[in-house]
């Protein structure tokens, strides 16, 4: 049977299908041809990233289809009840990126506490001459530990976020749909497990305590922001926010308004509305510390997302055969 791995797979997931008689190809298909494609190539399962879309109209013109794997989370990109009511088989890995995303945050946050992301920029070029400009220029650094982090989305990632936040000494603060309070484990190698029992609060609470912000909610069906000016005029005087999940989930043009009128000191946008074509004034913005939509892109992360993938392919397609 062959597979199509549109947005790549790790070497360990490829090489534990191609050990039970899978063929897989990792060539990029561009996605006006990957109809074509599909159907000249006999492809039974055809994995994605978020850069390859599946829509109603690839799902009806390939019968050769079986599964559409998704490594990763979001799955957006994807119609996914459409492909499930025609008898597709679709599945993703929700677990495996946390500890990736949850770092990413971390970093980005630390990075921009410090100014780092500017620093970077200017130490090559102007660190020599102007030493102590730099100096005085990124010498306004906050600390984490002792500041309170609101996380908005309390799934797999929030919660692992939570883990990171409460290991550094800061105070966490959670809003989501669906629960009342959540334990969050801390290990600590040599001494065990500490559970801390964190409580659910409304969303208004969440966003005018924390002093630094992150966002970790699904692409909504509507386009909708969960982050928009009405949530930012909420905010602290000085909040750093973060968004790793979708593109928009907090509103562009809000954060850009909040980031020039000094309302959000800074921000960590790693997901993008228009992806792969940022705005520039987002791109540019020098509060803004920017990555190309990297939060699950670890070589941990991707090894367990193609190992998981292709245990749940062969469980499906051997298994059930
Ligand atoms: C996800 O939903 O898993 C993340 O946004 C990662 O997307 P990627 O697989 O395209 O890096």
């Amino acid at each position: 049977m062959n597979i199509l791995a549109n947005d790549g797979i790790s070497a360990s997931g490829k090489k534990a299908l191609e050990a039970a008689g899978f063929s897989v190809s990792t060539d990029t298909v561009a996605q006006e041809e990957l109809i074509h494609h599909i159907n000249t190539n006999n492809i039974t399962v055809l994995l994605v990233r978020s850069a390859t879309t599946v829509r109603q109209n690839l799902i009806d013109a390939c019968p050769s289809l079986k599964i559409i794997g998704r490594g990763g989370v979001g799955m957006d990109n994807i119609d996914v009840a459409y492909a499930r009511e025609k008898g597709l088989k679709v599945i993703n890995t929700p677990a495996a990126s946390s500890t990736s995303v949850a770092e990413l945050v971390f970093g980005s946050l630390f990075g921009v506490a410090r100014s780092l992301h500017l620093s970077n920029r200017a130490m090559p070029t102007q660190g020599a001459a102007e030493f102590k400009t730099l100096k005085k220029a990124y010498a306004k650094g906050i600390e984490l530990r002792g500041k309170t982090l609101g996380i908005i989305g309390f799934g797999r990632i929030g919660q692992e976020l939570a883990k990171y936040a409460l290991g550094c000494g800061m105070k966490v603060v959670f809003h989501t749909h669906n629960c009342d309070s959540i334990i969050i484990p801390l290990y600590v190698e040599g001494y065990g497990t500490v559970e801390v029992e964190l409580k659910n609060q409304p969303l208004e609470n969440v966003i005018s305590t924390s002093d630094f912000i992150s966002v970790h909610v699904p692409a909504q069906a509507d386009g909708s922001a969960v982050l928009g000016a009405k949530e930012i005029a909420l905010m602290k005087d000085g909040v750093i926010v973060a968004n790793t999940a979708r593109g928009g989930s907090i509103d562009e043009t809000a954060l850009l308004e909040g980031l020039n009128n000094g309302k959000i000191a800074g921000a960590v946008i790693d997901v993008f509305v228009g992806e792969p074509k940022p705005q520039d004034a987002i791109l540019n913005h020098p509060k803004i510390s920017l990555t190309p939509h990297i939060g699950a892109a670890t070589g941990e992360a991707q090894d367990r997302i193609g190992v998981e993938l292709a245990d749940q392919i062969k469980a499906e397609l051997l298994v059930n055969s």
